[in-house]
């Protein structure tokens, strides 16, 4: 099999590191990809944007992909997976339909209020001075989300009425362009954060073993939000019994609704969740694809090949694969950020220690990098560089959870490059369940 990737992030390296695990692909192409997927033996990256549809289903017909695996929201939420379908390319991602579950909260919301799925009291706006009001009557803490996609910078958590009325103005003000059309107002619930993603095929639901990420940059979970800093599978947080309340309470009825509206919905159903600190839980968001970098700590773990999973619920038989199979242990991600980031930060910087850090058994996953092997037509000795703001993530398995971040700790502090910065404290809170310090 030859399978495309469509992505240049952590997700899509771990992806195409899975998928070329299995003796059945030939080849793997990153739509663009990164300096680590170009530096694996069996992938290459092909230079075309995510949102030229046109490009990747002529190179996929060219070439007889037999899947294509869409990693971000952005090319789901524009109808790639439609616009490939149509051309008799097999998808793994929903069609740009059921994309709306993470491209519009507002959409998601009257979802999950169909469905019965449990989730926070919120109310939709078109309007600043509606929205003003409501909130100024609610109160603080309260919750101000931009409808649309924006790229994890749309939800302010307000601490006073004062950082609410602010996050509105700037929407309705146009920071976050069309996505900010509707403003949801929501009640801010407490508890601890975890991701439960899994695979369907529109009738049939495999959920993967739940995660727990860091989505702010600093330690303590303080400062800024970010795509996340570090993440951990599975989560303790969520016992096998919550696993099977979530899976009957939230991932059947939404796929059973989406249904319902004829959306036939194939590929990652990702639940952002609130378990709130009684042991229940609240749906936060819906993502529609998989989480970066949960799957870097996810894949690991998984036994059953990821092409077998993925092309069952690209051609909707899932119910007739065993259920998947994972290795016994724990694994976990630790993030590495150029300096600056979520803000401006510098590009370029020569990345070292990569193979030292592998020696010790780490997988490295990496995101915001570039391989260069010339400058025009003169050759050059390969070098790697950082090229975004999360730039790679060092994931550590083993038989405990402790085994598997120490391992992760260890593997980074391998890796150089100039600005460097990773949380210390990733997976702190089985830590100190455990007494663990590293
Ligand atoms: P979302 O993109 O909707 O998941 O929101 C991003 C982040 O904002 C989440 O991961 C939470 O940390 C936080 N958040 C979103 N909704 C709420 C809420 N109702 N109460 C508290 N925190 C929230
Ligand atoms: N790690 C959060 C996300 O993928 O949305």
């Amino acid at each position: 099999m030859k399978v495309l990737v469509v992505g240049n992030g952590g997700r899509e390296h771990a992806l195409a590191w899975k998928l070329l695990r299995s003796q059945q692909i030939e080849q793997v192409v990153c739509v663009p990809g990164n300096g680590g997927t170009a530096s694996m033996e069996r992938c290459r990256n092909l230079p075309l944007s995510v949102d030229d549809f046109e490009g990747i289903g002529r190179f996929a017909l060219e070439q007889g992909i037999s899947l294509v695996v869409i990693g971000p929201e952005l090319p789901l939420s524009l109808g790639i997976t439609d616009h490939l379908q149509r051309q008799g390319v097999m998808v793994f991602g929903p069609t740009r339909a059921g994309a709306q579950i993470e491209a519009s909260k507002a959409w998601a919301k009257a979802l999950m209020r169909e469905a019965g799925i449990p989730t926070a009291q919120a109310a939709v706006f078109t309007e600043a001075t509606a929205a003003k009001s409501y909130v100024a009557a609610q109160g603080a803490p309260i919750v101000v989300k931009a409808d649309g996609l924006a790229a994890g910078k749309g939800v302010t958590v307000a601490a006073t009425v004062e950082e609410a009325l602010s996050a509105i103005e700037a929407i309705f003000q146009g920071q976050f362009g069309s996505a900010g059309k509707f403003v949801l107002i929501e009640e801010c619930l407490t508890g601890q954060e975890a991701s439960v993603l899994a695979l369907t095929d529109g009738v049939t639901i495999r959920p993967l073993l739940p995660a727990q990420d860091h989505k702010r940059i600093g330690e303590g979970d303080t400062g800024e939000n970010t795509g996340g800093m570090g993440a951990y599978a599975p989560a303790p947080i969520v016992p096998p019994a919550l696993m099977i309340r979530i899976e009957q309470e939230v991932l059947q009825p939404a796929i059973a609704t989406l249904r319902a509206r004829g959306i036939d919905y194939r590929g990652v159903l990702y639940a952002g969740l609130m378990i709130t600190p009684d042991g229940n839980f609240k749906v936060l968001e819906f993502n529609c694809r998989f989480g970066d970098p949960e799957t870097q700590a996810i894949l690991p773990l998984l036994e059953t090949p990821l092409e077998d999973l993925m092309l069952a619920c690209a051609q909707q038989r899932l119910s007739e694969m065993p259920l998947i199979a994972w290795k016994a242990g724990a694994a976990a991600c630790v993030v590495a950020a150029a300096k600056g980031y979520p803000g401006a930060y510098q590009k370029g910087q020569v990345i070292t220690g990569i193979e030292q850090a592998e020696a010790l058994g780490a997988g490295v996953f990496q995101a915001g990098t570039k391989l260069i092997e010339a400058i025009g037509e003169e050759p050059l000795a390969p070098s790697l560089v950082t090229d975004g703001g999360r730039v790679l993530g060092v994931t550590g398995i083993g038989e405990t959870f402790e085994q598997a971040i120490a391992l992760a700790y260890a593997a980074i502090s391998q890796i150089q490059f100039k600005g460097m910065y990773y949380r210390r404290d990733i997976g702190y809170r089985v830590r100190s369940a455990v007494n663990f310090k590293l």
